[in-house]
């Protein structure tokens, strides 16, 4: 089964950003590490990343037909896509939420999310592990795409 995973905007930047709050790791470390999980998992996975949020919502229409299950950290377009939103309910695709930090213990308007209403499991403050604790999640979900 297929995996997407999917990053916003400035998720290209980690490493660079923020390195108390995100890390000093890359997103293409992120990645390998993520691919690593996957193989163990026996997943395969379509790692995405961009700061546009049209992309992203195709990339999320297209999982409704191609992948199995979804991790999304949808950056700051968290906190302010209804189409990010309506696209998830569009996939009809089990969907783990994941921030790398804890956006409750952070700013008031990192509190609020679109997404989560629409996801299975939302995991916050784990740092980069999310992801892969997203994988664990998703492999014991998984349905059938539609076809
Ligand atoms: C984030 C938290 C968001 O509030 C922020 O806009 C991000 C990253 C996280 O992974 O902690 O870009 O989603």
């Amino acid at each position: 089964p297929k995996i997407f995973v999917l990053n916003g905007p400035n998720l290209n930047t980690l490493g660079t950003r923020k390195p108390e709050v995100y890390g000093r790791e890359t997103l293409a470390d992120v990645e390998a590490r993520v691919r690593r999980r996957a193989d163990a998992l026996g997943l395969r996975i379509e790692f995405f990343q961009s700061n546009h949020e049209g992309e992203i919502v195709e990339m999320i229409q297209r999982a409704r037909t191609e992948a199995a299950g979804i991790v999304i950290n949808p950056a700051a377009y968290t906190h302010t896509s209804v189409a990010i939103h309506d696209a998830l309910e569009y996939a009809e695709r089990p969907t783990v939420e994941v921030h790398i930090s804890n956006v409750h213990a952070r700013e008031p308007f990192r509190h609020h999310s679109y997404v989560s209403p629409i996801a299975n499991v939302v995991i916050a403050g784990a740092g980069t592990l999310g992801y892969e604790l997203a994988l664990e999640w998703l492999e014991g979900h998984l349905r059938p795409t539609h076809s």
